[in-house]
């Protein structure tokens, strides 16, 4: 099954965010397979490491749903609340026997006997690739994991785990409000290697409309529904449409729990901006000209 161009960020379905019960839950994965969106984005810490449950619950009313999406999660951030009493300190672990217990209590959570694809959430100072690509190949031989990436990683370290064990996705915050990876060499490594930049935060986490009298916010929004009086559309799709123009192929991982804002990122996929308009927004961002 090949991944929707939208992801659905599940980040705040649960305790993070709207709160959602087991009924809403499910109708939130009905509707967005209803409409096209069949990859979900997880971390095992979402919700303070409840949100996987809630959702496995809603899973487990109707099983079937399983075989018609995907499964994102991640692993390696250890924080420190009342559901892991052991941890003292937020820290990162990216040790083989921490990713193989997170994955085990994943999919414990989501009653299903596979992930599609794993990510390690950040990059930790003291990871070692070796015992990363060692921990991966366990899972990808058991058939536990089928696909593996990371986020949050830079370029060099992308390249080392990448050249020891095959990675498919860098998962990073990319928006009109945080474009870096264009810059850092990130989107390109991607391009060179085949691999989906994945684009969270793909609103800015809300910012842009949270802070509407912002002038870099201003800009953009005017920018925007200028655009989006020309194609159409709305200045979210805009924004989104923007994002996917760039020739990397990023996936954007919206964090919307509104089915109509989901609806409307996979309706953006019809508009073309022009070379022209996509740097009209970037000045927006900017705040000036490209050199
Ligand atoms: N890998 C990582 O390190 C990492 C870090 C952060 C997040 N993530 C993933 O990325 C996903 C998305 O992150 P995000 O939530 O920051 O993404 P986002 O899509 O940039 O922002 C979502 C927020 O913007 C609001 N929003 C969107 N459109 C709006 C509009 N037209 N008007 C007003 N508010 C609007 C949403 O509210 P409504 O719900 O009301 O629409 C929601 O609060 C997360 O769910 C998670 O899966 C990954």
């Amino acid at each position: 099954m090949k991944s929707s161009t939208v992801i659905a960020g599940c980040m705040n379905w649960g305790q993070w965010g709207a709160n959602f019960n087991t009924q809403q839950y499910l109708s939130q994965i009905k509707k967005s397979l209803e409409i096209g969106i069949n990859t979900f984005d997880h971390a095992d810490i979402y919700g303070h490491y409840t949100t996987e449950e809630e959702f496995g619950n809603a899973l487990k009313l109707e099983p079937s749903l399983r075989d018609k999406m995907q499964i994102i999660t991640k692993c390696g951030i250890c924080m420190v609340t009342p559901n892991r009493p052991l941890h003292q300190i937020k820290s990162y672990n990216t040790s083989k026997t921490h990713i193989l217990a997170s994955v085990e209590k994943s999919l414990e959570n989501f009653h299903t006997d596979y992930i599609d694809l794993l990510l390690i959430h950040r990059p930790d100072p003291l990871m070692n690739p070796h015992e990363i690509a060692e921990a991966f190949s366990v899972l990808k031989q058991s058939g536990k994991v089928r696909q593996f990436g990371v986020s949050n990683f830079t370029v060099s370290q992308f390249s080392v785990l990448h050249n020891i064990f095959p990675l498919t996705v860098n998962q990073v915050e990319l928006s009109i409000i945080h474009t870096r990876p264009f810059y850092d060499g990130i989107t390109d490594q991607c391009i060179d290697l085949n691999v989906v930049p994945q684009a969270w935060s793909p609103m800015g986490a809300g910012k842009i409309h949270l802070d509407a009298e912002d002038e870099r916010s201003r800009r953009i929004i005017s920018m925007a529904n200028i655009l989006g009086d020309k194609y159409n559309a709305s200045f979210d799709q805009i924004l989104i449409a923007w994002l996917l123009k760039h020739p990397s192929g990023i996936a954007p991982v919206l964090g919307t729990t509104k089915i109509e804002r989901l609806q409307a990122a996979l309706d953006s996929h019809s508009i073309e901006l022009t070379n022209e308009e996509w740097h009209m927004l970037l000045r927006a961002s900017n705040g000036f000209d490209v050199p």
